[in-house]
């Protein structure tokens, strides 16, 4: 059973290896303390709210302030990174390496309304070059990248297992934590997600807001008899749907008119992860991949998963 250590030392990354190592191993650490105080439940004092409201104008809960925390430590240990952009943090995050060359985007902790409920949550990563040059201030440019810039990106789902999944451009891994031996396991290499598929994800409660399309969409869901499957943590739904094959969607809805997930550091890292799996995503006109970010809490309308489900939905639109 290949350990993840000695995967990365082979794994073919447009930087260093050992700077790919070094990162990994953050992510890593980090992983492992959530999956620590994911595992305890209500043991350990990680349910309910931390009291503050982020940028995003949701009541941050105490995981997600814990996930932040302990992930920007561990980061700042690696040395590598220069510069952050946290779901949980208002502006960039400068590391204490500005000379470092990479930048890192992430959701420390995806799928909040579910930590009190026990149910799958996840934390998504995405890592790019930074554009300025190494030597000066690290800036907004270096986080604002397209998503076909990225050059690792992955997620970490904590659920009945703690899985880590991620790629650096040429096929998508699987590892899975061996508690036993406190160590990452590899469970499967390239994994491809089937071309099409019968199960869609959308939160069905928005859908008498959603454009007309998107409606026929889903009424062509229901003749052809596909399952619907709705776990409220994206990256819980995205999994499902990458080993089975399905469609998830977010599409804008009345309250929010760019749908509600951010581009940077959950629209991009999946989008990446789903094309190197053979899958797709859009925002419903363009690949998400080749959108040009503005801001740094951007969000997007998301439609992402098997190809042809992904086609066939963009023909209703
Ligand atoms: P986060 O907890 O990081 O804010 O992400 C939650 C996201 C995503 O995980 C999930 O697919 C979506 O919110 C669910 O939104 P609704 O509850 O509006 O369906
Ligand atoms: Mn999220
Ligand atoms: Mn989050």
């Amino acid at each position: 059973m290949k350990k993840l250590s000695e995967f990365l030392a082979t794994c073919p990354f447009k930087g260093s290896q050992k700077s790919l190592q070094s990162i990994m191993l953050a992510v890593v650490e980090a992983a492992k303390s959530i999956h620590k105080d994911v595992n305890r439940g209500g043991l350990t004092d990680i349910y309910g709210s931390a009291g503050s409201q982020n940028i995003q104008g949701e009541t941050q809960q105490k995981l997600d302030v814990i996930a932040n925390d302990r992930l920007i430590e561990q980061l700042n240990i690696s040395g590598e990174i220069c510069l952050i952009a946290s779901e949980e943090n208002d502006d960039l995050i400068l590391t204490n390496s500005p000379n470092s060359r990479y930048v890192f985007c992430t959701d420390p902790l995806d799928g909040s309304s579910n930590i009190d409920v026990n149910i799958s949550i996840g934390t998504i990563f995405s890592v790019f070059e930074r554009v300025s040059a190494v030597g000066s201030q690290p800036e907004l440019a270096d986080a604002l990248q397209k998503g076909c810039k990225q050059i690792l990106a992955g997620y970490v789902l904590y659920s009945t297992a703690t899985v880590l999944v991620f790629t650096t451009g040429q096929s998508v891994s699987i590892f899975v934590y061996d508690e036993d031996i406190k160590e990452f396991i590899s469970l499967q290499e390239d994994v491809k997600i089937p071309q099409s598929g019968k199960i869609y994800s959308c939160n069905e409660g928005n859908a008498l807001t959603y454009t007309q399309g998107v409606q026929n969409y889903l009424a062509n869901c229901k003749t052809k008899k596909y399952s619907a499957r709705y776990i409220g943590s994206l990256v819980a739904d995205f999994h499902r749907n990458m080993l089975k094959g399905g469609l998830f969607m977010y599409p804008s809805t009345e309250k929010d008119k760019n749908g509600k997930l951010r581009l940077l550091y959950e629209c991009n890292p999946l989008a990446w992860l789903a094309e190197v799996a053979g899958g797709a995503a859009s925002n419903g006109e363009v690949n998400i991949l080749d959108i040009e970010p503005q801001q740094l809490h951007q969000r997007v309308p998301l439609f992402i998963g098997s190809k042809a489900m992904l086609q066939e939905a963009l023909s209703f639109l």
